[in-house]
């Protein structure tokens, strides 16, 4: 098998691979378990013992549901929305990252539940309680990584579409084919009203909050519980596409909900953070127009400074050195949690920028990491796995 590669798009995945993945980071946990088991210790910290990913099936939600469970031991629920194989059609990635996930855990002795459902949906929300109340679990971690084109206002029926477009004004900047390493400016036109009002009503935080209210009065939040949901900020020179766009909007609604969420959890003694993480190729993420170039060069310059992290390093530790630290968890004046504190740290910035000015079609392949970009995009589709044969039938 081969990945189909059309418009940055992979068609197909490689379900042996997927799998394969996801053994990769589970393997990764062996060593990285310890030190968050003790760090917890340490800081007099309880370590989640029931962990919901909303979102758990692939990039930053399957990070974190590998973190807790092998982490901590904790046992795991995860929704996510994948397509299910077919006879003419592979599952997307996150249906076999998530079926590897099951099998392993279940070789481990850890408890897991998977759901495929749409966790925009008032139903799933009850499937998901429905499941706690039968497994005698209280929720001591709610993880938030939910990445939608779509959602279906589950009071109004209405169904609104996300976009990552400049508000107000058009915005040009340079896109690199990641597969040819040609350079092209691109223009992305700005968001109308209705796209804008449209992806905060997908990414905000709404449907968060949505979440953790029928948790809560479900009984089936532990005492203390903490709740995060993941946002991005990025460099100044990428808000006018990001920060300053529609999704940059949804994530300002998602930081204000975290505040409300905080105050609606108070009885319980419950927290709800966002933290903000690192750029990394995602699934999500590798659709982004513009973004590809800026990652790449943020790859190479971190990869040569040694401080590159992949999705499974920035949940390690975002567990071991911010949520279950010693008490206050480390913060930005804003209340967010930065783990991306190397990404923006002033040297690695200012050699990115540098490189981003200078980058064209006969030196790209010496300044930015556009290897480093293919290999994560195909390897969240299961393909460039080590140790997985692509011959076999
Ligand atoms: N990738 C990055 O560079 C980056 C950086 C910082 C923050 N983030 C944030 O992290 C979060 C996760 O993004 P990611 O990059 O890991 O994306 P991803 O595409 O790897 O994961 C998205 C997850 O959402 C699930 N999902 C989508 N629609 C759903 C639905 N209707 N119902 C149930 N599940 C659904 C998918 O199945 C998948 O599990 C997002 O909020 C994103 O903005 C990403």
């Amino acid at each position: 098998m081969k990945p189909m590669i059309r418009n940055n798009i992979c068609m197909n995945c490689h379900p042996g691979g997927c799998a394969a993945f996801v053994r990769s980071w589970i393997g990764r946990m062996a060593e990285t378990a310890p030190s968050l088991a003790s760090a917890a210790i340490a800081a007099d910290r309880t370590p989640p013992k029931a962990v919901l990913v909303l979102g758990g099936s692939t990039g930053y939600g399957l990070a974190s549901r590998v973190a807790a469970a092998w982490g901590f031991g904790a046992s795991t629920v995860s929704v996510s929305f994948e397509r299910v194989p077919d006879e003419k059609r592979p599952g997307t990635p996150g249906w076999y990252d998530t079926e590897a996930f099951d099998r392993e855990a279940a070789a481990a002795g850890l408890v897991a539940r998977s759901f495929n459902a749409d966790a925009f949906a008032d139903s799933t929300r009850e499937t998901v309680i429905a499941c706690a109340k039968e497994l005698h679990l209280a929720f001591d971690l709610v993880v938030y990584s939910l990445a939608s084109p779509v959602r279906i206002d589950p009071k109004t029926g209405t169904m609104y579409r996300s976009v990552l477009k400049p508000l107000g004004k058009p915005y040009s900047g340079i896109n690199v084919d990641v597969w040819t390493g040609s350079l092209s400016t691109a223009t992305i036109e700005p968001a109308t009203p209705t796209e804008a009002e449209g992806t905060v009503k997908v990414m905000g935080g709404e449907d968060w909050r949505l979440w953790i209210d029928a948790l809560r009065d479900a009984s089936v939040l532990a005492k203390g519980a903490a709740t995060v949901a993941y946002s991005y900020i990025g460099p100044e020179h990428s808000w006018p596409l990001y920060r300053s766009g529609t999704i940059g909007a949804a994530k300002e609604h998602l930081e204000r909900t975290a505040a409300a969420i905080r105050a609606s959890l108070s009885p319980l003694g419950g927290s709800a953070w966002v933290s903000v993480n690192k750029a990394l190729v995602t699934r999500a993420s590798s659709v982004i127009p513009i973004i590809p170039l800026y990652v790449s060069a943020l790859y190479k310059v971190m990869k040569e400074r040694g401080v590159h992290e992949d999705c499974l390093d920035q949940i390690v530790r975002l567990y071991r050195d911010r949520l279950y630290a010693a008490p206050p968890v480390p913060t930005d004046a804003a209340g967010r949690i930065r783990l991306d504190d190397l990404e923006m740290r002033e040297d690695v910035q200012a050699e990115t920028t540098r490189r981003l000015r200078a980058v064209d079609a006969s030196n790209s392949g010496a300044l930015i990491d556009l290897d480093g970009f293919r290999a994560d995009f195909l390897q969240a589709h299961g393909f460039e796995v080590p140790g997985v044969d692509y011959s076999a039938d």
